[in-house]
C-alpha cells in the first residue's frame, strides 16, 4: 500500500489522537455479492490493514479496532472457527510488515478463552513490537467492556480487602489502571459502519468524551475516502468535555 498525504481540506492540527472503529457490516456486503459471509470477513481485513496504514500515513497515532465481542461467541460454530483461523493467518501474514512499519500491536479482551496457538501468537507479536514508535494498533479479541469492568472492579475489591488501599482513596485513576487499554488514551472518535448506531459493549469507559460517527458504509467498503469524511465531520464538531465552547468563554 502506497503512503498518500492528508486531503487538503483536513486540518493535520485538528486530527484525533486515537480512533476507534466497530468493524460492521462484513456479512451484508458478502451476501449482497452472493458470497458466504466469511468472503465478508477477508475483505473486512484488508479493509482494517488499509487503514491501519492509512491512520499512520496521517499522523493519527493510535488505531483500536473490534475484531470479536464477548457475544460473538453466539454466531455460528463454523464462523467463529473462521475468524479465529483468520486472526492467526493474518497474524503469521503480517507480523513481519508490521515490524517494519514500527506499528506496536497489543490485544485486549480476555484472550484466556482463545485457541492457545492463538494466545502465543498474540503475545510474541505484542512483545515484539513493543518498543516500536510508530501507530499503536489495538486489536480487541473476546472484548467487551463489562467484562472489562468487573474484572477491574474485582481486582480493586481485592486490594481492598486485603488493606492494600484504602476506600477514601479510590479514584478514577484506579479502574483506568486496571482497564485492558491501560496506558492508551481515550479514543477522540467512534466509527462504527454499516448503518448501526449502538456501541454493543465496546470501551464504554473510554469513549464518555468521544465523538461518535455512524455511516451506512458497509465495513469492506470503509476506504481513504471514508475515512476522510468521517474525519471532516470530526473536525466540524465543538468539543465541550462538559465545559462552553471556546467562543463563549472569549465573548
Ligand atoms: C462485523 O460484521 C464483523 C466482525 C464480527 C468481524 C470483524 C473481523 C475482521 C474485519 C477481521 C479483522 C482481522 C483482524 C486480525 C483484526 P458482521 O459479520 O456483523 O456483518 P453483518 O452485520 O453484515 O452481519
Amino acid at each position: 500500500m502506497h503512503s498518500t498525504a492528508l486531503p487538503p481540506d483536513l486540518n493535520p492540527a485538528h486530527l484525533p489522537r486515537h480512533i476507534a472503529v466497530i468493524m460492521d457490516g462484513n456479512g451484508r456486503w458478502a451476501t449482497q455479492r452472493g458470497l458466504p459471509r466469511i468472503a465478508g470477513h477477508r475483505q473486512g481485513a484488508k479493509t482494517l490493514k488499509a487503514l491501519l496504514q492509512c491512520c499512520q500515513d496521517w499522523g493519527i497515532p493510535v488505531l483500536t479496532a473490534y475484531a470479536f465481542s464477548t457475544e460473538n461467541w453466539r454466531r455460528p460454530l463454523e464462523e467463529v472457527t473462521f475468524l479465529l483461523r483468520l486472526f492467526e493467518r493474518l497474524l503469521h501474514q503480517e507480523l513481519r510488515a508490521m515490524q517494519q512499519a514500527g506499528v506496536r500491536v497489543r490485544f485486549i479482551g480476555d484472550l484466556t478463552a482463545l485457541p492457545e496457538s492463538l494466545q502465543t501468537l498474540m503475545s510474541e507479536a505484542a512483545a515484539a513490537t513493543a518498543d516500536n514508535d510508530g501507530i499503536e494498533f489495538n486489536v480487541a479479541v473476546n472484548y467487551g467492556s463489562r467484562l472489562e469492568l468487573t474484572q477491574a472492579f474485582r481486582g480493586i475489591a481485592a486490594d481492598l480487602l486485603q488493606g492494600k488501599i484504602r476506600l477514601e482513596d479510590f479514584q478514577e485513576s484506579w479502574v483506568e489502571a486496571r482497564l485492558f487499554t491501560a496506558g492508551s488514551p481515550d479514543p477522540d472518535l467512534l466509527i462504527r459502519t454499516s448503518g448501526e448506531q449502538r456501541l454493543s459493549n465496546y470501551l464504554l469507559w473510554q469513549l464518555a468524551y468521544a465523538e461518535l460517527y455512524f455511516t451506512n458504509v458497509l465495513w469492506p467498503d470503509f476506504d481513504r475516502e471514508a475515512l476522510a469524511e468521517a474525519l471532516r465531520a470530526y473536525q466540524g464538531r465543538d468539543r465541550k468535555f462538559g465545559g462552553l465552547p471556546p467562543t463563549y468563554l472569549t465573548a
